[in-house]
């Protein structure tokens, strides 16, 4: 028995139109992905002529150009969210296409939970249907809930039930998302192998079910360094394709993404644009990449790295904080005193051991570097 009652995409997608009107350039601190790119998904979805799966907004083509970035025959320009192997991308895709769930998996920082939102933008129209991962994720989270009210009124009902966002994107057809799924109890992320191994939700204390209708699917996102915390079980694994976002593999790469994410950011922020900060943000890079990787950039020296990850999403904070400091106490410029702090920051986790790891980076490696002096002296500054 199926029964479609959760049809609440209209009404919600309009609520969230009144609260933010401008999308992407409106009252929302954070749009969603298909508000902030309604226009490239319109434009996307006018071009497209190639077979949509049922109920996708897009076909996988379109979707990822989406992601990865293109120009269509019109000359629309879509750009780039996700910088990486394009193959990931089309991997990631044709998954949702098919019966077996999507699992994103990677170190953090990699853009997994950014890539599934990206992914749910373009495949349904709504990134919203999502569950949070935690220590502390109940089954109902997963499952429905009831609103107590209604039930101790009339009873069990379909009126009384509260849907979570797995049902109603079974209900409607729509790509659900789950963050952080290892963080959740191994009792609880078991609820998910029948939803996808059977796509069904049963609903005993109704005697119903719901049956996830076509275009239904999930995406998943679990960090490599979690594991272990709650391992996935192997007959979940078996029902998700797992694909592994890498770091990225070059320090160009690593450049460009952090420039375009630092330039969103900051539009968002209403921070001057800052071309002349690529020196800056080359450097962050640099820095980053050389203490993850435990070895200078030239292969010379070898270091030691620190606790933390240093990952891309840090690095991008770091650029943003320090281009918020100059913007609003230097002259707009960023530069080596504006990004000094934010790096100490990220590198020395855990005072002991870090800082040691820190000054002998400072002092045998930014030291001695040509055109380093400036950031050298911002450093020690901070370190002091
Ligand atoms: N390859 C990449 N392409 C584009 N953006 C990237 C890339 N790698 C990292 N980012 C950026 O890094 C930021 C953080 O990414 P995100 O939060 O998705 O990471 P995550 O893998 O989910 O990390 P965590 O494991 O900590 O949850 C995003 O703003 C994203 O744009
Ligand atoms: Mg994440």
């Amino acid at each position: 028995m199926s029964e479609n009652s959760f049809k609440t995409t209209d009404d919600d997608s309009r609520a969230r139109d009144e609260a933010a009107p401008e999308a992407g350039g409106g009252q929302a601190l954070r749009p969603h992905a298909e508000d902030s790119f309604a226009e490239e998904l319109k434009a996307l979805a006018a071009a497209d002529d190639r077979p949509r799966p049922e109920r996708w907004r897009l076909s996988p083509w379109a979707v990822a150009t989406y992601l990865l970035g293109g120009t269509l025959a019109d000359g629309t320009v879509i750009t780039p969210k996700y910088v990486g192997p394009r193959r990931i991308v089309e991997v990631a895709v044709t998954t949702l296409a098919t019966d077996r769930a999507l699992l994103l998996l990677g170190v953090p920082g990699t853009a997994k939970t950014w890539v599934s939102e990206h992914l749910a933008a373009a495949v349904s129209g709504d990134s919203t249907l999502l569950v949070q991962g935690t220590a502390g994720t109940p089954e109902e989270a997963i499952r429905y809930g009831w609103n107590y009210a209604q039930l101790l009124a009339n009873g069990p009902s379909r009126e009384a039930l509260v849907p979570s966002p797995v049902m109603r994107a079974m209900a409607q057809g729509m790509t659900a998302r789950v963050e952080e799924l290892t963080r959740i109890p191994a009792d609880v992320q078991d609820t998910l192998i029948t939803v996808l191994s059977e796509k069904t939700l049963p609903i005993p204390e109704l005697g119903q079910e719901v049956q996830a209708v076509r275009g239904f699917n999930l995406i998943a996102t679990a960090n490599d360094r979690d594991r272990g915390v709650n391992e996935l079980s192997s007959a979940l694994r078996r029902r998700f394709n797992t694909v592994v976002l890498p770091l990225p593999a070059t320090p160009d790469e690593e450049v460009d993404i952090v420039s375009r994410r630092v330039e969103q950011i900051g539009r968002s922020l209403d921070l001057p644009a800052a071309p002349e900060g690529m020196d800056e943000i080359r450097r962050v890079v640099t820095v980053f990449r050389e203490l993850r990787g435990g070895i200078t950039a030239d292969g010379r020296t070898k270091l030691k790295s620190p606790s933390g990850t240093l990952s891309t999403a840090e690095a991008i904070s770091v650029v943003t904080n320090g281009l918020a400091l100059a913007a609003h106490f230097g002259d707009g410029v960023l530069r080596s005193g504006d990004v000094a702090a934010g790096i100490l920051g990220a590198v020395v986790r855990d005072p002991a051991a870090d800082r040691v790891v820190w000054q002998e980076y400072l002092e045998t490696v930014v030291r001695e570097r040509d055109g380093w002096k400036d950031f050298y002296r911002a450093c020690r500054e901070v370190s002091a």
